[in-house]
């Protein structure tokens, strides 16, 4: 374990109080995962590493997590409703969001439902996964790409924040950040429901407006993405038709190949 006090909430709060800071690390995810089937666990305990040897994707891809080039953390916390999974995830873009637009003054914007996007190419991925034993457990794992360059031969939607233009970034400064407007926006969830979530995701929102092309595991969508419901889903509008898209396992491109 690395022994580093600015990681340590400098104020009062409940995510991140329970904190393991590694070097490296297998997944995040993964091992707060493993703790949970082990012990009890509190709410809003948070894994961050620095290097991510197996680090997990969406849809099954791996996440790109090498040492000294961004944070890695996964928090778990105990929702109260099932149903909201997919509002979660919109929840958690939206604090990461609140987070890198006040730590590095970024004008960041949001590809639905959770990428992190600056210069139409994506710094940050999220990924929730959820279950019921022993109570209902989400865990919410937050990849950033904080330092130098990405290959854009290998990897040409993918940018880091240094290359965005932020400058001298402290992973700690983003970590109390994003602990800090995570607990924010998940308190006024639990008090007030979805509507201040949807609303603040779509202040940030790239992907309205826009047609889209929505690849799902059997079938693809091409529609005008023309807002989100109440409970996250995409709305694509095909002529008269309205198809609300859960995020699930699918896949939205812009069609004119901009990344929104
Ligand atoms: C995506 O595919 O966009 C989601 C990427 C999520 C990556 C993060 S890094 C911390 C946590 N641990 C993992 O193994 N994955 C998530």
């Amino acid at each position: 374990m690395t022994m580093n006090y600015g990681f340590m909430r400098e104020e009062q709060g409940w995510i991140g109080q329970d904190i393991t800071v590694l070097d490296t690390v297998g997944s995040t995810s993964e091992l707060l995962r493993k703790r949970l089937t082990e012990e009890n666990v509190p709410s809003g305990a948070a894994v961050l590493a620095l290097e991510q040897t197996r680090g997990r994707g969406r849809s099954g891809r791996n996440w790109l997590s090498s040492k000294g080039q961004g944070l890695y953390a996964s928090i778990l916390l105990y929702p109260p409703r099932i149903q909201h999974g997919g509002v979660l995830s919109l929840l958690a873009a939206v604090a990461l969001s609140d987070a890198v637009r006040e730590v590095t003054g970024l004008a960041v914007g949001l590809k639905w439902p959770n990428d992190g996007v600056l210069h139409q190419r994506k710094y940050a991925g999220i990924l929730v996964e959820a279950g019921i034993a022993p109570l209902l457990w989400a865990i919410v794992g937050m990849g950033i790409n904080v330092y130098g360059r990405i290959d854009e031969s290998q990897y040409p939607h993918a940018i880091t924040l240094e290359e965005a233009g932020a400058e001298n970034v402290r992973l700690e400064s983003l970590w109390q950040s994003l602990a800090h407007h995570l607990e924010v926006r998940y308190e006024r969830w639990l008090l007030e429901g979805n509507p201040s979530v949807i609303e603040a995701w779509r202040n940030y929102a790239l992907t309205l407006g826009k047609s889209v092309v929505v690849q799902g595991p059997s079938e693809t969508i091409t529609g005008m993405a023309e807002n989100i419901d109440e409970q996250g889903r995409l709305l694509v509008r095909q002529g008269s038709l309205v198809i609300p898209v859960s995020s699930g396992e699918v896949s939205v491109r812009a069609s004119d190949g901009s990344y929104a």
